[in-house]
C-alpha cells in the first residue's frame, strides 16, 4: 500500500453540510413518522426459541425502512419482557422494562430483568428511536422460554431395552467385519437389536394452560403424540461429545394435547451415539460402533400446567411399555436402514392401541449426562426432489434426482408380502451407467425394505446418505416418478445470501457451493456426507467459514460447534483436528496447523460478522491455552514440534493425476505452513485481547507475533523474497497473513505470478491457500488473473467440474477426469466445501460486499465491486445481522452503474471504479456536488462514505478495467 495516494476533495463535515444545504438533494426528503420498523427479532440468534439455558439471553433485531430515507440510525431502544402478552405494556411488564436506553446496539443486547427460572415463558417487544428522536411502533411480539436449568428439574428416568441385548449384537457385528477390507460384510449385516418402540398412555384434565415436553436420547429418537410426530426435528438430539454434554429439545404441546386419553410414542435409533462414526475408521483398537455406549435410551418429561394452577408431570419411567421387536431392523448413519413393514403394529402410535402384551421398559439408573439445551437450528428436511430420470439397468432401476444432496428417499410401494426392496445411494454413475459406490468405502448407504403386502410408505429417518442417484432393486416393474422422492436434510439456518451474474456457469458454481454447505451441516460442519468420515474437520471449516456466513446465518450453528471444539481441547491445550472428537484428543487428531487453528479463526469470524464479544470471552482461556502450548513446545518461535498430523496445504497439485499437469511443485514445505498459521493465530489472539480490553495480553501476544514474524523471515525467506519451496501457496499464505516486510511484498508477489505461469496460469494450491491466492491477486492489481482462474474451463478449475454436471463442489479438482476416470476411491468425495471457499471471493470481489474490521457485525460495510473477466453484470444481497445489504451492478462499454442498499443503523464506504468524482453521479446528481470523496490514484477508484438508504450510481468512464 506504499503507493497509496489519497486526495481528500472535501472534508467529511461538508458531507454533513450537504445533507442540509443542497437544494433538492436526495437527503432532504421528509421523514414521516413510523417509516422505520423493527423486525426479525431473535433471541440467542434463534427465532422464538423454546427451552434455552442461557440465564441472561441476548436479544437482537433489524430495522427496515418502508420508504426511501437516508442516514437512519438507531439512537435509543426500549425492550419490554413479560410473563404474558397482555403484560407487554410499559407499566405492566413484569420481567423487564429496559426503559429508553441511549444506544445504537441492535444485536446481543443482554436481558437485564428479573432472574429467570426453569420453564419460564418470556414474551418480548422492542422499539427504537431514530436520530431525530422519532420512535417506531413496537415490534411484533416474540418469545423465548427457559429450559430445565437444574439437574434436579429432571424427574424423568432413562428408559429403554435390556442392556445385554445391544452388547450381544455388537459382538456379532464385529464378526461381520472383513478385516482385510475394513468394511462390513454386506449380506450378513447385523440384524438387530431392532429399534425399540415405546409408549405411554396418560389422561389429561380439562383446561390446559400450557404443556411443554423436554426430550433427549442416547442415540436418535422420534417422539409422537396421538399418532403424529412431534416437531420437525430430524437426527435429534444431534451430535455432541456425549461424555461432556448431551442436548435436549423442547416442544410446545399446549395446542395438541387433548382432554382425556393421550399417548406418547417413541422409537429409538443408533445415531452417532451407537452407530459407526468416522474417527474409528483408521483405528484398529477402536470399536467400529458403540464409541459412546451400546444402549439406546430415552428421556422425556411432559410438564402440564392447568388454568387453575395445578401441575402434572408425565415422565419416562417404569410405567412405559416397550416392544423390542421393532420394525426398524437396523439403522446406522453409514450403513443405511432396514425396515420390515410386517413388524409395524397397526395403530401402535395411537390412543386405544392395546399395549398390554408389550413388555416393561428397563429403567437405566446408570445413565448420568450433562444435559444442555439445543443451541443451534435443528436438522430438518429443507427440500424435496422428484426424479428427473429413471432408467432400467438389467433388473435394477437407476433414478436421478438431479441434485447431489444429503438425506434419504421417501417411497410408496405395494408388492408381495415379504418381498425385499433395496435402495442403494451414490453421488455419481460409472461410465456404464451403473451406480458408482466405490468412494463410499465402509459407508455402504443401503436401505432395505420388506413389504407388508399392503400400501407401504418407507422413509428411513435414522440414517442419512450423500447421493444424487439411487439404484432400486427388487421391483417387478419400472417405478414411476410419483413413487419416490428425495428428502434433503440439513441443519436449517436462514439463507442470507443471493447471487447472480452474467456468467451462468458461475451461477451454477454459487448454487453448488450453497448445496455443498447444506449437505454438510448435519449438526456439525462435516467434511462430506457420503463416505465413512462425515466428521467436523476443522481445516475445511475454517477455510469455508466466511463463505458459509455470507450464505447463511451461522451464528447459532457455530456457537454450538465452538463449544464442541472446546469439549475436544486436550489437557495440554491442543485444539482438535475434528470436533466432536471421540478418540482421545490428547494423543491423536490434534494440533495440526490450519486445522487446530480453526479454534481461533472461527471465533474471530463470529466477531467480525456478528459482533459477538461474549463468545470471544467464553472461548478466551481456551485460545490462550492453545497458543501457550505451541509456544512452550516451540521456544524458538518456529512451529516445528507438536504439529499433529501435519496435513499441510491439503490436496495441492502434487496429489493431482493428469496429463500435462506437474505434480511436483504444489506442496508448500510443512514447516513454512505451520509457522505461518502459528503467527496468524497469535496475531488474531492479540486482536481478540484488544477487543476484550485486555491490554496486557494484547501487547504480549503482539510481541510474540513479532518474534514469530522475524524468525519466519530469517528461516524461510531469502533476500530476494523467495520463500522456501517457491510455490504458489507459500506466497499466497505469507502475503495473506502479512508475514513479509513491505519492501519484499511486491517481489514476493512477482514470484507468485511466476509460480502461476509455471502452471500455465492454473491452480497448484491446496484447499487451504486457494482462496488466499485469489484475494492476493485481486488486492495486488492482478484481478485479471483471479477472474481468469475463476472463469477457466480448463483442468483443474471450478468450472471443469460444472462442465461435467457437478451440482456440488468436489473434494478434488480431479475427482473425475474424462478419459482417466475417478480418482482414488478411498478419498474422493463429490460434496466437500473446501475448494468452494472461492464463494467468499465472489461475494467480496465480484459482488462487492465486505465486513469492516473497524465496526464488526456489519455496522460498517465496505461496498467494493471489482468487475473483471467476462462479467457484465452481477447482483446479490446479504441479510447481515445489521439488515439487508444489496448490490446490483452493470457494466456497459466503459460505463458502470450500480444500485446499492445500505441497511438502517449501518454506514458504508462505497468504492467506485473511477478516479474522477465529476464523472460519477449518485441518484442522478454529480457526486462532486454532493459528498466528500477520496481518490486512490493507485487503483483509480473513488470512495465515499454513506449512511443507510438506497442509492444509484452511474460512472461514465470506468478507470481501472
Ligand atoms: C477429509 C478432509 C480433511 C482431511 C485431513 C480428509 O479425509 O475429508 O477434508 O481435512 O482428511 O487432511
Amino acid at each position: 500500500m506504499k503507493l497509496l495516494f489519497v486526495i481528500r476533495l472535501f472534508v467529511f463535515s461538508l458531507f454533513q453540510l450537504s445533507l442540509v444545504c443542497y437544494s433538492g438533494n436526495i437527503f432532504s426528503l421528509p421523514i414521516k413518522k413510523n417509516v422505520l420498523k423493527v423486525e426479525q427479532t431473535k433471541c440467542e440468534y434463534l427465532i422464538n426459541p423454546l427451552g434455552i439455558d442461557v440465564m441472561a439471553p441476548r436479544l437482537g433485531w433489524k430495522i427496515s425502512a418502508s420508504q426511501q430515507v437516508f442516514n437512519q440510525k438507531q439512537k435509543a431502544y426500549q425492550i419490554l419482557v413479560a410473563t404474558s402478552t397482555d403484560k407487554l405494556t410499559e407499566s405492566a411488564a413484569d420481567l423487564w422494562n429496559s426503559r429508553k436506553i441511549l444506544s445504537d446496539q441492535h444485536a446481543q443486547v443482554v436481558y437485564n430483568g428479573k432472574a429467570l427460572v426453569s420453564g419460564q415463558k418470556c414474551y418480548w417487544i422492542v422499539r427504537i428511536w431514530n436520530s431525530d428522536d422519532q420512535v417506531t411502533a413496537w415490534s411484533e411480539v416474540a418469545f423465548w422460554s427457559m429450559g430445565l436449568l437444574n439437574k434436579s428439574d429432571w424427574k424423568a428416568k432413562w428408559i429403554g431395552d435390556q442392556p445385554d441385548l445391544a452388547q450381544k449384537v455388537y459382538a456379532d457385528y464385529l464378526n461381520t467385519f472383513d478385516p482385510a477390507k475394513n468394511i462390513p460384510v454386506v449380506n450378513s449385516r447385523p440384524v438387530g437389536p431392532p429399534s425399540p418402540m415405546l409408549r405411554k398412555t396418560f389422561n389429561v384434565k380439562p383446561a390446559v394452560k400450557e404443556a411443554v415436553l423436554y426430550v433427549s436420547a442416547l442415540g436418535y429418537y422420534e417422539i409422537g403424540l396421538n399418532g403424529k410426530k412431534i416437531g420437525d426435528h430430524q437426527l435429534a438430539p444431534e451430535w455432541t461429545d456425549y461424555d461432556k454434554r448431551l442436548q435436549y429439545q423442547t416442544y410446545d404441546l399446549t395446542k395438541t394435547l387433548k382432554e382425556g386419553d393421550n399417548v406418547l410414542s417413541s422409537v429409538l435409533g443408533d445415531g452417532w451415539y451407537l452407530g459407526m462414526i468416522g474417527p474409528t475408521k483408521w483405528l484398529s483398537e477402536y470399536p467400529r460402533r458403540g464409541v459412546y455406549g451400546n444402549d439406546r435410551r430415552l428421556i422425556a418429561q411432559l410438564m402440564i400446567t392447568y388454568e387453575n394452577g395445578e401441575q402434572a408431570l408425565i415422565c419416562t419411567d417404569d410405567s412405559w411399555r416397550i416392544n423390542s421387536q421393532g420394525f426398524i431392523i437396523s439403522a446406522d448413519n453409514f450403513l443405511g436402514q432396514q425396515i420390515d413393514a410386517q413388524y409395524i403394529p397397526q395403530g401402535w402410535k395411537d390412543i386405544g392401541f392395546d399395549d398390554q402384551h408389550w413388555g416393561n421398559v428397563f429403567v437405566d439408573f446408570g445413565v448420568s449426562k450433562n444435559m444442555e439445551a439445543q443451541k443451534n437450528e435443528p436438522v430438518r428436511i429443507n427440500n424435496y426432489f422428484s426424479p428427473i430420470d429413471i432408467k432400467q439397468l438389467g433388473d435394477k432401476y437407476i433414478v436421478d434426482f438431479g441434485q447431489n444432496l444429503t438425506g434419504w428417499t421417501r417411497m410408496k410401494v405395494k408388492g408381495k408380502k415379504g418381498d425385499t426392496i433395496m435402495i442403494r445411494h451414490g453421488e455419481m454413475l460409472d461410465d456404464d451407467g451403473s451406480l458408482y459406490t466405490k468412494n463410499l468405502a465402509a459407508a455402504i448407504q443401503e436401505d432395505r425394505y420388506v413389504l407388508s403386502g399392503n400400501n407401504d410408505e418407507f422413509e428411513p429417518t435414522f440414517t442419512y446418505h450423500g447421493f444424487r442417484f439411487v439404484e432400486i432393486s427388487g421391483l417387478n416393474s419400472m417405478p414411476t416418478a410419483e413413487m419416490i422422492k428425495a428428502c434433503a436434510l440439513s441443519s436449517d439456518p436462514e439463507v442470507t445470501g443471493t447471487f447472480a451474474c452474467s456468467n451462468p456457469k458461475l451461477n451454477q458454481l454459487w448454487s453448488n457451493i450453497i448445496w455443498t454447505q447444506r449437505n454438510n451441516m448435519t449438526s456439525v460442519p462435516t467434511d462430506c456426507p457420503q463416505r465413512d468420515e462425515r466428521m467436523g474437520w476443522m481445516g475445511d471449516a475454517q477455510v469455508f467459514c466466511q463463505n458459509s456466513m455470507f450464505n447463511m446465518d451461522m451464528a447459532a450453528f457455530y456457537s454450538k460447534w465452538i463449544k464442541d471444539i472446546r469439549d475436544a481441547q486436550s489437557a495440554r491445550g491442543t485444539f482438535p483436528d475434528i470436533a466432536p472428537h471421540a478418540n482421545k484428543p490428547d494423543i491423536r487428531f490434534s494440533n495440526a496447523p490450519a486445522w487446530a487453528d480453526a479454534g481461533v479463526i472461527i471465533p474471530w469470524r463470529m466477531y467480525e460478522n456478528y459482533g459477538d464479544k461474549e463468545l470471544l470471552r467464553q472461548h478466551y482461556t481456551s485460545m490462550k491455552r492453545y497458543i501457550e502450548n505451541i509456544r512452550t513446545q516451540n521456544p524458538k518461535f518456529l512451529w516445528l514440534n507438536d504439529v499433529g498430523n501435519q496435513y499441510g496445504d491439503w490436496l495441492n497439485a502434487n496429489t493431482i493425476i493428469a496429463d500435462g499437469y506437474s505434480n511436483t511443485r504444489g506442496e508448500i514445505p510443512r514447516e513454512v505452513f505451520a509457522t505461518a498459521f502459528y503467527a496468524n493465530s497469535v496475531k488474531l489472539f492479540s486482536k481478540i485481547a484488544a477487543v476484550l480490553e485486555n491490554e496486557k495480553d494484547a501487547r504480549e501476544y503482539r510481541q510474540l507475533f513479532d518474534s514469530i514474524y522475524t524468525k519466519f523471515n530469517d528461516a524461510y525467506v531469502d533476500d530476494s523474497a523467495r520463500i522456501k519451496g517457491n510455490t504458489q501457496s507459500a506466497y499466497a499464505l505469507a502475503l495473506h497473513f502479512d508475514l513479509l516486510p513491505e519492501a519484499k511484498q511486491d517481489l514476493a508477489f512477482q514470484h507468485l505470478i511466476e509460480c502461476l505461469k509455471e502452471y500455465d496460469n492454473r491452480i497448484s494450491t491446496g484447499f487451504v491457500t486457494t482462496l488466499m491466492m485469489m484475494k492476493e491477486l485481486t488486492k495486488r492489481g492482478r484481478n485479471d488473473l483471479a477472474y481468469g482462474l475463476l472463469e477457466s474451463e480448463r483442468f483443474p478449475s471450478w468450472i471443469y467440474s460444472i462442465n461435467q454436471g457437478a451440482t456440488t463442489i468436489w473434494e478434488r479438482w480431479d475427482g473425475y477426469v474424462k478419459g482417466r476416470g475417478f480418482q482414488d476411491p478411498s478419498m474422493n468425495s463429490f460434496c466437500h466445501y473446501s475448494i468452494g471457499s472461492v464463494g467468499e471471493w465472489m461475494y467480496r470481489v465480484l459482488l462487492g460486499i465486505n465486513p469492516s474490521d473497524q465496526e464488526p457485525g456489519f455496522k460498517k460495510i465496505i461496498i467494493h465491486p471489482q468487475p473483471g473477466g467476462t462479467i457484465t453484470w452481477a447482483k446479490g444481497s446479504y441479510n447481515s445481522i445489521s439488515g439487508i445489504i444489496s448490490i446490483d451492478w452493470e457494466k456497459t462499454g466503459s460505463m458502470f452503474s450500480m444500485d446499492v442498499e445500505i441497511p438502517v443503523n449501518a454506514t458504508a464506504t462505497v468504492i467506485l471504479p473511477s478516479a474522477n468524482p465529476a464523472a460519477i453521479r449518485m441518484n442522478s446528481k454529480k457526486l462532486s456536488t454532493l459528498l466528500s470523496a477520496s481518490i486512490d490514484k493507485r487503483t483509480g477508484e473513488t470512495s465515499i462514505e454513506l449512511g443507510s438508504g438506497k442509492y444509484n450510481f452511474v460512472v461514465d468512464e470506468i478507470a481501472f478495467f
